[in-house]
């Protein structure tokens, strides 16, 4: 029986009923639907092949079930968990920990997912060696920014507890069998988990990448997983108008390739949600940004993922949504109870201009604010669409991440482009790799100091 009650997806926003001539009509959509089944149909076939093994990650009980062993192991020995790792091996456990928070008896987890010397040499200095587990996350196992961070922490470690037992507090996650890491591990004797093979970065948070961490902090990962499998029992079905994904998908492309609105802004309202709108811009802008399309044709697409918060953003963004060019979809996330809500009291009664807020909590004031932008956008013909859900719980970032993950196949099916590669980021490896002087890359070097031999002075000031 699933725990979190299923959130909603309002595209009413969309259309014209609501925005006027600017919107889509239901005929548009339903023009596109036969399409978007046949997607649904061909991910569907892809996925019973075994090519899309994210899809069956909430389903792994005997993996889930061996994090959590793992983690209480790891709760019962040590107080902190840091995590190294960067892109897709980070961002789902930050997500899911600034939005849920620490769970009752959860370590303190540090996830350490730049290379910036200042955060690093700070959080180094807040911890307790003895006391702290380290979690290398890299699917590759080499990635530059992850394992300079691990030759860092590892030297700290051993220089602090012995080469013979810092080993204990190192857990690598990676692919099962490939890789710098992968060798590193078993020869040091290291802890591992798998990075399932074909599961990308993107789509990795329900692996042990973001199992580990998120059920060390506490957080209940079998409701996280329950989530999922409720959203993709609704996200299978072939018919757009009963799955989520595939119509906010469709409407999500039709926005953008009929109307040019190509920047798609995610706005929580709740500043606990605003890092997932930072694992969704990552989503989408690594799955859909693509240069050449499946038959190798120039596409040069992608829809520009933004993040903003409500209401805060009402004060600086929300004018240029509203006002500036129609290149833009809002979609908001309302949430309908808030874990703690505070009621302003009734002071003031006699001032016209502030009593008005007694009375009032502040998560019914944060969703009139909501509602009120919602609105205002209609008006000035802006297209939004809205998600709401009941709670901000593990379940639920589960639903969210589902919903999401699947939008972002079906959108790649609509663009015609591969949602699962990302050529762009893995050229701008290579060239840090011949940067920093990596056997193999000699070649590249050549290509770097031509580039940066074509700068003028001229145009440098300062
Ligand atoms: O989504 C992706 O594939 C990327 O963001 C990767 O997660 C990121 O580049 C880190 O790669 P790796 O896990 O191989 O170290």
């Amino acid at each position: 029986m699933p725990t979190t009650p299923p959130i909603s997806l309002d595209v009413n926003g969309f259309f014209d009923h609501l925005i006027g001539p600017r919107g889509l009509s239901r005929a548009e959509v339903d023009a596109e639907a036969a399409r978007v089944g046949a997607i649904i149909d061909r991910l569907e076939g892809r996925r019973v092949a075994g090519e899309l093994p994210f899809y069956e990650l909430p389903h792994d009980l005997e993996s889930i079930a061996a994090v959590n062993e793992l983690a209480d192991d790891l709760k019962g020995r040590f107080d902190t968990l840091l995590v190294l790792g960067i892109g897709g091996s980070a961002l789902g456990t930050k997500t899911v920990i600034d939005a849920v928070g620490r769970g009752p008896g959860g370590m303190r987890v540090e996830v350490l997912d730049n290379v910036d010397p200042t955060t690093i040499a700070s959080v180094l200095s807040s911890v307790d060696l003895a006391r702290t587990a380290v979690n290398v996350i890299s699917k590759s196992g080499q990635t530059a920014e992850t394992m300079s961070q691990f030759l860092i922490v590892r030297d700290r470690l051993r220089g602090e507890l012995g080469a013979d037992a810092y080993g204990a507090h190192v857990i690598a996650t990676t692919d099962p069998e490939s890789g710098t890491l992968r060798s590193l591990a078993d020869d040091e004797g290291f802890r591992t988990l798998s990075v399932p093979p074909r599961v990308g970065g993107r789509f990795s948070v329900l692996s042990p990448v973001g199992l580990l961490p998120i059920a060390a902090a506490g957080i209940n990962i079998d409701e996280l997983c329950e989530g999922a499998r409720s959203m993709d029992a609704r996200t299978r079905s072939r018919d757009v108008w009963a799955n989520p994904a595939a119509l906010h998908a469709l409407l999500l492309h039709l926005a953008a390739t009929e109307g040019g609105r190509n920047i798609h802004v995610l706005m929580p309202y709740s500043d606990g949600l605003l890092r997932f709108g930072e694992w969704y811009g990552q989503l989408w802008a690594e799955s859909l940004g693509k240069r050449f399309d499946l038959d190798g044709g120039l596409a040069e697409v992608g829809q520009s993922p933004v993040r903003a918060l409500g209401a805060t953003d009402q004060h600086s963004q929300v004018q240029l949504y509203i006002e500036g060019p129609h290149d833009k979809v809002i979609t908001f996330i309302r949430v309908a109870r808030h874990h703690a809500d505070l009621t302003i009291p009734p002071s003031y009664q006699d001032i016209d201009g502030i009593s008005y807020l007694c009375g009032h909590t502040l998560g019914e004031l944060l969703n009139m604010e909501q509602r009120a932008t919602e609105l205002a956008l209609a008006a000035a013909g802006r297209m939004t669409s809205l998600i709401e859900i009941q709670r901000v719980d593990a379940g639920t970032m589960g639903q969210l991440f589902h919903l999401f993950e699947v939008q972002t196949l079906v959108a790649g099916g609509l663009l015609g482009i591969d949602p699962l590669d990302q050529p762009g980021v893995e050229a701008g490896k290579r060239l840090t790799y011949a940067m920093a002087g990596r056997a193999g890359y000699e070649e590249l070097v050549g290509e770097v100091e031509e580039q940066l031999a074509k700068k003028r002075e001229d145009l440098v000031l300062g």
